[in-house]
């Protein structure tokens, strides 16, 4: 791939998705991009590029932003978030939240939604103490591709054999020939919307929690404070935001800190130490 022609693909996924693609990424880049080029018929990267390079051409733009996001997920990743969700977040919502009985969770960057339905199942197995309460689980993501894979709900048995508990496989799932689609009642306690990340969120609406996990990574500095300053204004004074565990907010973003002993959990600060752009 020439350096030109990487330049251009890099600033054009900078700007579109924040992704941050330096010089020892393209091969990344090929790899993910030679399938868009031949389903479009084009010869190689040179032929795909030119005509990017022509303009006017926005399926194209976003099909090459959706191959080259990295889709990983898997349920319960990493267990503690969500026990932490289960035992410190929700104990404490379902004090704060008592006259309203309103409960708003935004799953952001919620990939193939793994993460929005481990949350709808950790809600189902506490469906008791929820009761006569409305959770709101609204999931989002860049990806249109990802998200019709995440609305269906069907996942290979590799997928299901990371991370989720078997008794949850056998209670809310069913085989459908070789995969496993999650429960219908499941599937529509989660709403999902195309989203941004480098958008406004303010028409989402407030959320009590945000999980923004696993995306930062792939964002520079600048774009991770501007995201986070504008994830802490969508949160009440005691709302909660996940991040991935290889992200933080520490001398990112002062409207956020950490929540003490729950790692990887932030809670907007009591007086931002400056304001943001
Ligand atoms: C590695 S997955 C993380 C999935 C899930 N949050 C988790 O932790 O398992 C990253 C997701 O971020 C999405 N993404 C990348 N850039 C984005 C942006 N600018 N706005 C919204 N989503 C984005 C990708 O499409 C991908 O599905």
């Amino acid at each position: 791939m020439s350096p030109d022609d990487l330049n251009l693909i890099a600033a054009m996924l900078r700007e579109r998705s924040g992704l941050v693609i330096t010089v020892d990424k393209a091969y990344l880049v090929e790899s993910r991009l030679l399938p868009v080029a031949r389903k479009r018929e084009l010869a190689g990267i040179p032929q795909l590029v030119a005509a990017l390079r022509r303009g006017g051409d926005a399926d194209l733009v976003r099909e090459i932003v959706e191959a080259m996001t990295t889709n990983e997920s898997f349920f319960f990743r990493d267990g503690k978030p969500f026990e932490q969700f289960r035992d410190f977040v929700l104990p404490r919502l379902l004090q704060a939240r008592a006259a309203t009985r309103t409960i708003r969770i935004w799953s952001a960057a919620c990939s193939s939604g793994q993460e929005p339905y481990t949350l709808a199942m950790i809600l189902a197995e506490e469906k008791a103490r929820l009761a006569g309460w409305r959770v709101e689980i609204v999931a989002t993501d860049l990806s249109t591709e990802i998200l019709q894979k995440a609305a269906a709900g069907l996942y290979t048995q590799f997928e299901v054999q990371r991370g989720l508990p078997i008794q949850l496989l056998v209670k809310y799932f069913k085989q459908q020939g070789d995969r496993w689609q999650i429960d219908a009642a499941l599937r529509a306690a989660v709403q999902y919307r195309t989203f941004n990340l480098l958008d406004d969120p303010a028409p989402l609406g407030r959320f009590d929690v945000i999980f923004c996990r696993n995306v930062l990574i792939y964002f520079d500095q600048p774009t991770k404070t501007k995201v986070l300053d504008r994830l802490a204004r969508q949160l009440p004074a005691d709302g909660y935001l996940y991040l991935g565990g290889a992200e933080t907010v520490l001398g990112i973003c002062d409207r956020l800190q950490p929540v003490a002993d729950n790692r990887g959990i932030y809670a907007p600060a009591a007086v931002p130490l400056k304001a943001a752009g």
